[in-house]
Parts: C-alpha cells; sequence; structure tokens
C-alpha cells in the first residue's frame, strides 16, 4: 500500500525512539514517557464499568454527552477560573485529539504555525500531517524557559495563522508567567492569529496555583485543550476537551466525526465520574509527582549538576552540557551503558540540546537510581575531557 510522501517524511517523536532502543536492553529504569505509575482511581474505574453495566455502552453524541461537558464546565469554574457553557465544550479522545482536530481547523496547507522550541514534539508532527510548517519561537533555558512576548512576535512570519501555547510545559515543566501568557495572547490575538493553548498539566502544579490563559484573555481567537490523562492517571482512556466559541466548538465536534466519531462512551462516563466524585486523588497524586521532583533536585544539587527547576508537568531537564556530548549521543550511552531510558533535549528542537529530559512520571525509587546514573555518567564524561586537556 503506498503512502502519501509527504507522510513519510513526518518527524516522528524521539521519545519513541528512545522507547525502541530501550527495548533492545533487559531491565531498563524507564524515564522516557509521560505515562504515570499510577493506576486510574478505582472509585472511576467503578463508576465507568457501573454506567456500562447499566447498558451505556452505544455511541455517544459527537460533542460529548451534556452531562459530562456540565462537569467540565463546573471544573473550568472551580480549577481554571474560566466561564464557559456545555457548547463551548467539545469532548475529545485526549488532548491529542483535540490538538489535532484544533490545528486541523485553524491552519491552512502553506501556512504557519508557531511552536515553542524545545516543545512537544508532536505539534510539529501534527501540523506537519496536516501540510502546514512548524516555526518555532525559542523559550531559552537561560531564562529558566520564560515565555517572551519579543520572541514569539518575532518568529512571526507573513503566513503564520496559528500559535500553541504550552504551560505547564513538556518537556521543559517550566508554568509561564500568568502575564507573560496574557501578553502574548493579546498580541497574537490582535493580529489575527488563533492561539491554541495546551493544558493538558493544567492541575499538575507545584509552585502555584493552575492559570489558564481563558479566564483573562476573552477571544474568538482562543481555543483551550485539556485531558484528563495527567490529572486523573487516566492516559489509556483516552479523553480530554478543547473549550473555545461555541461556533468552532460545533466544527470541531463535526470535524473529528469523520476520524472517530467521538471519544469512547465508556471514557466519557468515567471522565464524568472523575470530575463529579472526590478529588482528593488529584491532590495526593500532585503530591507525590512534587515529592518526586524536589527528590531530584536534592540529588542533582548535591551532585553539582545543573536544571530548571520544574513548576509542574512530569519532567525535569538536566543540563549534560558539561559531559562534552550531544544530548542523542549522552541519551543513547545512558540506555547502552547503564540501561538508563530519558529522552535528548535535541528532540523537542535546537532549544533543547545540551538538556535531558527525565520524567518524574516514574517510581521515585527509579528516579533517584536513574538520575544517579546520570549523573555518575556526567562526572565521569567531565573527569575525562579534563583528564585530556
Ligand atoms: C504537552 C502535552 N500535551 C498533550 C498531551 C496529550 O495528552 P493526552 O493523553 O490527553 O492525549 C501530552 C501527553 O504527553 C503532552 O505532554
Amino acid at each position: 500500500m503506498r503512502v502519501r510522501p509527504h507522510l513519510l517524511e513526518t518527524p516522528h517523536s524521539g521519545i519513541r525512539r528512545m522507547a525502541d532502543l530501550a527495548s533492545t536492553i533487559d531491565d531498563p529504569i524507564e524515564l522516557a514517557g509521560g505515562d504515570p505509575n499510577f493506576t486510574t482511581p478505582g472509585h472511576i474505574i467503578a463508576g465507568a464499568a457501573e454506567r456500562s453495566s447499566a447498558g451505556s455502552t452505544g455511541y455517544a453524541p459527537g460533542e460529548g454527552f451534556l452531562e459530562l461537558r456540565e462537569a467540565i464546565v463546573a471544573k473550568l469554574g472551580r480549577v481554571n477560573g474560566v466561564t464557559a457553557t456545555p457548547d463551548e465544550v467539545c469532548v475529545t479522545t485526549g488532548a491529542c485529539g483535540g490538538l489535532f482536530t484544533s490545528i486541523m481547523l485553524a491552519v491552512e496547507p502553506g501556512s504557519d504555525m508557531l511552536v515553542p522550541d524545545p516543545g512537544w514534539s508532536n505539534y510539529a508532527a501534527m501540523i506537519h500531517v496536516l501540510g502546514a510548517r512548524a516555526v518555532p519561537y525559542p523559550v531559552d533555558a537561560s531564562t529558566d524557559w520564560r515565555l517572551d512576548a519579543g520572541a514569539v512576535e518575532a518568529a512571526i512570519t507573513p503566513d503564520t495563522t496559528a500559535l500553541l501555547l504550552n504551560s505547564p510545559g513538556n518537556p521543559t515543566g517550566v508554568v509561564f508567567d500568568p502575564a507573560d501568557l496574557v501578553e502574548v495572547t493579546e498580541m497574537a490575538t490582535r493580529r489575527g492569529i488563533a492561539v491554541i493553548s495546551d493544558e493538558a498539566y493544567d492541575e499538575v502544579v507545584f509552585d502555584r496555583e493552575p492559570f489558564s490563559v481563558a479566564s483573562q484573555v476573552r477571544s474568538d481567537l482562543l481555543l483551550s485543550v485539556y485531558s484528563f490523562s495527567k490529572t486523573y492517571a487516566m492516559t489509556g482512556w483516552r479523553i480530554g476537551y478543547v473549550v473555545g466559541p461555541a461556533d468552532f466548538v460545533q466544527e470541531l465536534s463535526l470535524h473529528q466525526e469523520p476520524v472517530v466519531s467521538s471519544a469512547a462512551t465508556i471514557s466519557m462516563h468515567a471522565a464524568a465520574v472523575a470530575l463529579e466524585g472526590p478529588q482528593d486523588c488529584v491532590g495526593e497524586m500532585v503530591a507525590a509527582y512534587e515529592e518526586r521532583r524536589n527528590k531530584a533536585m536534592a540529588l542533582l544539587d548535591a551532585e553539582g549538576i545543573g536544571y530548571v527547576r520544574p513548576g509542574g508537568s512530569f519532567f525535569i531537564m538536566v543540563d549534560i552540557r558539561d559531559s562534552g556530548l550531544d544530548s542523542w549521543s549522552f541519551a543513547t550511552r545512558l540506555v547502552e551503558q547503564h540501561r538508563v531510558v530519558i529522552v535528548p533535549g535535541l528532540a523537542f528542537g535546537q532549544g533543547g540540546e545540551g538538556f535531558v529530559r527525565v520524567s518524574l512520571a516514574a517510581a521515585p525509587e527509579a528516579i533517584l537510581e536513574g538520575l544517579g546514573r546520570v549523573a555518575e555518567t556526567l562526572h565521569e564524561l567531565k573527569d575525562r575531557d579534563r583528564a585530556a586537556v
């Protein structure tokens, strides 16, 4: 079967490439993925099973059950400070599905979409598949990955139709300053550029309350994308949602129809139970991620290794510039010689070079063991370089 040649050039995720490499060795320490080591809380699984057993196993409306969209509206007010109505919400197959369909509606073939560099590699793949061009805007490690309105504006081309924001960020762990998010969103929408705000990790924040740019900027050009994957450890249920103007959301529902029809019925039930049930599980998991982050930072501090303090999400970017190796060589060496799977910063764009991404979604013992081996390797390489001078 012939594949459209354009799609043979899709930039696939470096995370997958590392996972493939890891599959060739025994007993790896897996710190590459963003899949929580928690299983979905029991009451969510039980609630979904109960509703299915009661007979709700058929197709769902394209935009999602009203009960779920109402629960999402309540959550948006409670957590994000965003006022919305159910017809401004479309349930999607994870944030992935919401991002893809939103980008499909917002970009034209041949147009440009701005993405953060470093940024989650799937953005570039989605944009490429849709025949548009991903144009990076820098977020710089030397400024703690700060969102700089000037740098974003400088990256705008005459063909730019959309801009992607991601906070809390993957791979950086950065939580952008609210004022910067507002400034960039206002600048872009004023220029007629659609803003897609990927907030898949909205509740996984450590040092401040969640912030959604839609709580301060109302614009027909602003979409916010959320997920149940990270907040409730529900990655495998493939369920998320997009919030935006009602007419756009209706198009979104219509345009996911030919591809997925709708998100899965059982997953919508699970999502409704997640939102309507007790929220202690969220606090407990976020506290666990925060503790892992703190332990990881303490280990790196004790070893004298650089990193940028993550404010949220599941990741910490470790500075490996002292190793004298590029990030792919460093990460490959870690797998082959130390059985630790991490992701080279370059997999997320040029701006990630000099760093490796370490996941905090794994068990704390694995994180500390893996980081210990990263530290050992860095020291070895540094000493070797010193000896060679
Ligand atoms: C930044 C970011 N956005 C979106 C997603 C996709 O989330 P979902 O599982 O809801 O599709 C991920 C998953 O890793 C992510 O890291």
